[in-house]
């Protein structure tokens, strides 16, 4: 009796720590089981009869001369391609197969591209009947929402059980593919939408750490080619990372791990799935590769390997990630391990600060954005914001040696970034103080300044928030440091940057135009996963690239939505280990309901926030036992009274009142982890 009870106890504990079943599980993308077939016919060329047979097992799709389909999996997926092959009339006859992401990229000869020119080629068979073929592993595609089936030779052949084994998630069981830890539910159906897409796009990035492209034609094949059918090779079997999985930037490319890309990717992960190894993996890699002068690499192996030069931002990116998850873990060995490595890298940066206070950036390397040199911005305002980190991390290690320092930089940059870089005729920063003045005032400086805390006062942010959406296009919030670009990567800063100067309802409605109108439901996309990058016209060209069918359709860095959801429309934010210490600040923007929750290993943290009359709110949370944390809402022009209710205990209730005509947020601190219920009551 006793151990039937142990045992009990145990799977008790382990499914309640581990897999929680997300309460809006009908939203995921993810596929239930590996094994998946298309749900649809996209196209016929030629003649195939019971085409559409294939979309239930095993089917039976007779291809005539020279002839193919195009299936959907009404979804971006990814894998390895198998088929039965039944019978064939004919005596030299082939089956070829190619992926394309986008409808645009769909082509007689091959697939859409990994490399700077040209066309993936398609994989080819020379068929038998009653014969299984199964693409080797180096060909899973990474990413593709229609597969094309060829038969390019006179005779007949019959197909069966067309599939695919999905690759994405390798270190999960599939029973698990689909566990999230993490939820998100609002009003709006369209956020719904775009919080679980950047769910899934992340785990579209996790791949196999042995199954990175090769990137075997980098170097070799260049943008100014011009090359004509399907003739690139290509294969995912490069080691880019030890472990199971690794996150990497983008599903069908580069399929490596690129430190900039985690800043986003990595906590909309936390916040839905949790799968910190595949991050954890991703980092080792790139730690691995840092000098003795304290430079961490611009992305990971093969790329690395290239020399293909340093970055100033991307360095700094690595530090923002080992601190986010020591955060979101709070595996303080591992930050242990690797704090003399992080020293040293913000101590090279460091040495680039000039006279001025500024650090003087001399190489060009960034998220492919131009212009990046000189005193620029956006370097600055991230390295202002790493500085910070730094100085939350040292005192967490007691490690006296570095926060005054730290901190005499720090205050030096956000000193002359203002005197130097400030343009207050436009109301944001300029991009550097080279002469002649540039007259460029970029998104990503503008974004990180106040993501980073650099601007002077609250009204400052609040000038950058509106000049910044006055920019606005019908697709988005334009990149002008990257050409005529829309960035689903710097907007995720930007739609952080919204929240954090007080104007949530511009970020509410930035991912409902950009992220749901267009990155979802524009015909051309996967309506699962998100784009790269895009241009201001709507045209699927991003400006660094002269090879559209190249552009990423999952890349994990335009999740943004994902995690700002949960942080700043829901509010629910650790602030300290794995949510040892956290935060309640929610921002409804417009909208009436929120939703979400996720857990760390110290449990769950969940928040339901419903607006009320004049902007009030009705706020529960819960939050695990031996935790503390704050609860923070916009304070009421108005004025108006917060209540706040302990479900758990008698206490007395929080009770604070608010004259009319105060501004900025009101905090009530020190709530011992627990089940709450507060009421912002306005006047
Ligand atoms: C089918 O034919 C159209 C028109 O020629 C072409 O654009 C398309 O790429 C073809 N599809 C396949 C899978 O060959
Ligand atoms: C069909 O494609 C295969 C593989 O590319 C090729 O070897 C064969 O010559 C092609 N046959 C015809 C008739 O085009
Ligand atoms: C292919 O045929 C084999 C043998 O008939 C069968 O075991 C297998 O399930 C089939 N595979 C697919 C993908 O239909
Ligand atoms: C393409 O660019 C490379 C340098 O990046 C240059 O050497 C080459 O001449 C260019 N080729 C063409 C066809 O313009
Ligand atoms: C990767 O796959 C290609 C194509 O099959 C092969 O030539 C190459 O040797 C493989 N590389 C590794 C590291 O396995
Ligand atoms: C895997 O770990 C070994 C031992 O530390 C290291 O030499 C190798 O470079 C690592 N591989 C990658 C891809 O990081
Ligand atoms: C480390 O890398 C940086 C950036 O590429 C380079 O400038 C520096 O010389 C390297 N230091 C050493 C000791 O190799
Ligand atoms: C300053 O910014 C402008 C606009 O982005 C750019 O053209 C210029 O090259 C930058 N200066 C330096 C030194 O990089
Ligand atoms: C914000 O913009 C307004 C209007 O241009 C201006 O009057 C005000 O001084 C600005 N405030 C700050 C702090 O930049
Ligand atoms: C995208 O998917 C949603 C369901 O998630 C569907 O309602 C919508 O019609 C789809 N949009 C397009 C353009 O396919
Ligand atoms: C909370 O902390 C106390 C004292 O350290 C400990 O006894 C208790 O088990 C902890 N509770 C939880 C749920 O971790
Ligand atoms: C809320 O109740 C819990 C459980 O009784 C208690 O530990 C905690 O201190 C209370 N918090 C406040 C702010 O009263």
């Amino acid at each position: 009796m006793a151990t039937v009870l142990y045992l009990y106890f145990l799977v008790g504990l382990c499914v309640h720590l581990a897999f929680t079943v997300s309460p809006y599980s009908t939203y995921i993308y993810t596929p239930e089981k590996r094994t998946i077939l298309p749900v649809s016919v996209h196209n016929i060329n030629g003649t195939c009869d019971g085409a559409a047979s294939l979309t239930s097992p095993p089917g039976a799709a007779q291809f005539g001369p020279a002839s193919a389909v195009t299936y959907d999996f009404g979804k971006n997926v990814a894998g390895i391609v198998s088929f039965n092959v039944t019978s064939v009339a004919g005596t030299d006859e082939y089956i070829g197969i190619s992926f394309s992401e986008s409808s645009l990229w769909i082509n007689s000869e091959g697939c859409d591209a990994t490399a700077d020119a040209g066309l993936d080629v398609a994989l080819w068979w020379k068929v038998a009947a009653n014969s299984l073929y199964t693409a080797a592993k180096e060909f899973q595609r990474g990413g593709f929402r229609y597969l094309n089936v060829y038969h390019n030779t006179s005779g007949t052949v019959t197909l069966e059980g067309l599939s695919i084994f999905f690759t994405a998630i390798p270190q999960k069981p599939e029973s698990e593919m689909r566990s999230y830890t993490g939820y998100f539910h609002s009003n709006d159906e369209q956020l719904n939408r775009v919080w679980y897409a950047g769910a899934y796009t992340n785990q579209m990035c996790t791949i196999d750490a042995q199954a990175g492209d090769s990137l075997v034609h980098l170097g070799t094949v260049m943008s100014n080619e011009s090359i004509s059918g399907a003739t690139i090779t290509w294969y995912n079997n490069y080691t880019v990372a030890n472990g199971t999985s690794v996150l990497v930037d983008g599903a069908k490319r580069d399929r490596l791990v690129w430190p900039g890309d985690i800043a986003i990717s990595g906590p909309s992960t936390f916040v839905s799935t949790n799968d910190m190894d595949a991050i954890k993996n991703g980092l080792d890699s790139l730690l691995l590769l840092q000098n003795s002068s304290g430079a961490l690499p611009y992305a990971g192996v093969p790329f690395a390997e290239l020399g293909l030069g340093f970055s100033f931002t991307y360095h700094l990116y690595s530090l923002i990630d080992i601190h986010d998850y020591y955060l979101y873990t709070g595996d303080i060995d591992y930050l242990s391990r690797n704090w003399a490595a992080f020293k040293l890298a913000l101590e090279y940066s460091l040495s680039f600060i000039d006279s001025t206070g500024l650090q003087y950036v001399t190489k060009p390397n960034d998220w492919l954005r131009f212009g990046m040199g000189g005193h620029n911005i956006e370097a600055n305002a991230i390295l202002y914001y790493t500085l910070n980190l730094g100085i939350k991390l040292a005192r967490i290690l007691n490690d006296n040696s570095v926060p005054s320092k730290y901190s005499s930089a720090a205050s030096g940059i956000k000193t002359a970034a203002n005197r130097l870089l400030w343009d207050p005729k436009m109301n944001l920063y300029r991009d550097n103080d080279t002469e002649p003045l540039t007259s460029l005032h970029p998104q990503d400086g503008n974004s990180w300044a106040i993501v980073a805390g650099l601007t002077e006062s609250t009204a400052q942010s609040i000038n950058i928030s509106d000049a910044l959406k006055a920019r606005w296009g019908p697709y988005g919030a334009p990149a002008p440091e990257a050409g005529a670009t829309v960035s689903p990567f710097i907007s995720g800063f930007e739609l952080q940057a919204h929240y954090l100067a007080g104007r949530p309802q511009y970020a509410v409605q930035l991912m409902k135009t950009m992220w749901a109108d267009f990155m979802l439901d524009d015909p051309r996309m996967t309506n699962s996963t998100f784009i790269e990058g895009y241009s201001t016209n709507g045209d699927l060209h991003y400006a660094p690239y002269t090879n559209d069918p190249r552009i990423s359709h999952a890349h994990g860095w335009a999740t943004g939505p994902t995690s700002t959801l949960t942080f700043h429309a829901a509010g629910l934010q650790i602030t300290g280990a794995a949510g040892s210490s956290w935060s309640i600040s929610p921002n409804l923007g417009g909208l009436i309901e929120v939703e979400a929750g996720y857990q760390t290993t110290l449990g769950s943290f969940s928040v339901k926030v419903n607006s009320g009359k004049n902007g009030g709110m009705s706020i529960e949370f819960n939050t695990p036992a031996n935790t503390s944390g704050v609860l923070s809402v916009a304070y009421p022009a108005a004025g108006g009274t917060l209540t706040i209710k302990n479900k758990s205990s008698k206490a007395k209730d929080i009770v604070v009142s608010m004259e009319p005509g105060g501004s900025g947020r009101v905090e009530v601190d020190g709530l011992a982890g627990g089940e709450y219920t507060a009421t912002l009551s306005v006047d």
